[in-house]
């Protein structure tokens, strides 16, 4: 690829594609791990309330709750079994109305999630459809009749389960199969039954209604299946169980179900967001973010979580490169600028590692860097940013010696399981999976978020449901928050800086500089509205825990004046000359106008 030159953007953004939820910062609150407020070791919606000037203070303007209704808990909530409850150890619809009001009374909203590609297998629908093949619920949910081959019974089709093994499980009580992309207590819902849209729609009114601001939609990209339930081409040729994303990422009636939803959406004015797995063609996405559609304000990809996920499964082995991440980044960023869609930028949530760990550096000396260094990657990008619970503070993965025994998530579990029965001797198979596992296991970013230096991190009064990570007592809000050279009060500059020059680093253009270096990763932000006179920005990270000499190329960038934020504060106000190269200090991020 060559390089880019600063090409300034022909047309003034329209002011209509202007919009509250593009300018905005969203702070993801996983609830189990947030605050506990009762001494119960989970965490609640009232330990939520204790913290909402926290998260105010930071920057943030919407507050996205991970499930919060009642579930039996096998996949933290999102196996939901009443959609209208609220999960007990969370507290009560009273406790919600009030966060709800702590929220707004801040000039914060709430967006919760919602998750409707399946329901729990406790679900009362489910539980009807299940009870006989004439029950009027039976069609609420994918049922098929077994395949005989040899006289043996097999299911349907040859598709994998994100959890393991088939994505069928056979019920006895009717002879027939029930599909579930995820674990089986997680059936999924038959959105060709009229039925199943009218519910949801339900839903989606009852909260709007009830001090919600919007969603996040959960798979909502697989709500819409191939009927014709085809076998999967062999990608694995070491399981019988296959992906068959090619038949429900994505499928053929998705935009008519979630324009149905985006129409509701519209009247409330509500904030939305899909997370959209399986699927890296941006055209494809587009169908749902582009401004004209109705369908999602935005949604998440999985492009660059995924950097690191092996070529059969997420837990085998994979090194990615810098060039990868420059790539992608850049792929998105004008892909979406060039076609009025939106992105949605993240690094973290609760199915992800600690980006520190996977992306930058988590050593020592590096960590506080690296995380600054991702904070401005992540804030100098076109698009509404998420920050996950902790990651403000730059929190990293679970310890090196995090023993098994300390995991709780269904889906490394199920690997483990899955891994040591089919192979109980190999020994250095185990070993690399744990390995993994302390890159990529959900729980690395699911460990209760660390408050303080007192008892169990200022979490909880009574043993938390899974463990503290043991650096708390000195990587802690409370340290943070009094330090005005933490990686806390970085983000929250880098906030500021968002709403303070919204036309270069929400709405501008984007351009790469020098894509073929290896060690730099540096772009250009440019303003659309050039009226205005918004500064253009230049950002410089260097990748690397160890010095890397930089020039800045020529016309990169109008006028190179001063660099305005680093994680290196010493070289704040200093002036970078074109040509000139300057040394880059270990994982060094810098931003400068021009
Ligand atoms: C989404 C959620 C994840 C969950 C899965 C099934 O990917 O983020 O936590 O396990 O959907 O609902
Ligand atoms: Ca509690």
């Amino acid at each position: 690829m060559p390089s880019l030159e600063y090409t300034q953007a022909e047309t003034p953004l329209p002011d209509n594609l202007k919009k509250w939820w593009k300018e905005s910062c969203v702070y993801q609150v996983y609830p189990s791990s947030f605050c506990d407020s009762n001494g119960d070791g989970i965490g609640d919606i009232q330990g939520i309330i204790s913290k909402l000037d926290y998260i105010k203070n930071l920057g943030s303007d919407i507050i996205w709750l991970n499930p919060i209704f009642s579930s039996p808990q096998v996949d933290m909530g999102y196996d939901i079994s009443d959609y209208y409850g609220i999960h007990p150890p969370y507290g009560t619809l009273q406790d919600l109305d009030e966060l709800a009001a702590g929220i707004h009374s801040r000039g914060m909203k709430l967006v919760l999630d919602l998750v409707v590609n399946h329901t729990s297998d406790q679900h009362r629908w489910f539980q009807e459809s299940r009870s006989s093949v004439i029950n009027a619920y039976r069609d609420w949910y994918i049922w098929r009749k077994p395949v005989f081959r040899d006289g043996e019974r097999h299911p349907p089709n040859n598709w994998r389960s994100y959890f393991g093994g088939s994505a069928w499980t056979y019920d006895e009580g009717t002879g027939e199969y029930y599909l579930h992309l995820f674990a089986s207590e997680q059936p999924d819902l038959n959105w060709e039954n009229p039925q199943v849209p009218a519910a949801v729609h339900d839903i989606v009114r009852y909260w709007l209604d009830h001090g919600a601001d919007g969603f996040r939609m959960d798979v909502i990209n697989f709500i819409s299946k191939d009927q014709t339930f085809p076998d999967a081409p062999i990608t694995n040729p070491g399981s019988p169980w296959q992906t068959g994303k090619q038949f429900y990422a994505c499928g053929p009636r998705l935009h008519e179900y979630l324009q149905g939803i985006g129409k509701i959406l519209k009247e409330y004015d509500a904030f939305s967001v899909g997370e959209m797995l399986d699927v890296d063609d941006a055209a494809e996405i587009l169908k749902a973010v582009g401004h004209d559609r109705e369908e999602v304000n935005m949604a998440f990809h999985f492009e660059i979580v995924n950097m690191d996920h092996g070529p059969t499964d997420k837990f085998a082995q994979r090194k990615w490169d810098l060039g990868e991440l420059k790539s992608i980044v850049s792929k998105w960023q004008h892909f979406m600028h060039d076609n009025h869609g939106w992105n949605a930028i993240y690094l973290e949530n609760h199915d992800q590692g600690r980006s520190v760990s996977r992306f930058a550096s988590d050593q020592p000396e590096h960590r506080e860097l690296s995380a600054k260094l991702l904070a401005t990657l992540l804030g100098c990008q076109s698009g509404t940013l998420f920050v996950y619970q902790g990651q403000e503070l730059g929190m990293p993965n679970v310890p090196q010696d995090w023993p098994l025994d300390n995991y709780r998530d269904i889906e490394t579990l199920n690997h483990w399981k899955e891994l040591t029965s089919s192979n109980p001797e190999k020994t250095s198979l185990h070993q690399s999976a744990l390995t993994e596992y302390r890159l990529k296991s959900r729980d690395n970013s699911r460990t209760p978020m660390q408050w303080d230096d007192s008892l169990n991190a200022g979490f909880s009064t009574a043993k938390p449901w899974i463990p503290v990570h043991k650096d708390y007592a000195t990587l802690n809000a409370a340290a943070q928050v009094k330090d005005p050279g933490s990686v806390y009060w970085y983000w929250s500059k880098i906030l500021e800086f968002r709403k303070l020059y919204s036309d270069t680093l929400v709405y501008g253009s984007f351009a790469l500089v020098e894509a073929e270096n290896r060690d730099v990763f540096a772009f250009v932000r440019s303003p659309s509205a050039r009226s205005q006179l918004p500064p253009q920005a230049l950002i410089v990270l260097n990748f690397r825990p160890y010095e890397v000499s930089w020039t800045l190329p020529p016309k990169v960038i109008s006028n190179p004046r001063h660099v305005v934020l680093s994680n290196y504060p010493e070289r704040i106000g200093s002036k970078l000359t074109e040509s000139g190269s300057i040394s880059l200090g270990p994982m060094e991020a810098l931003v400068c106008f021009g």
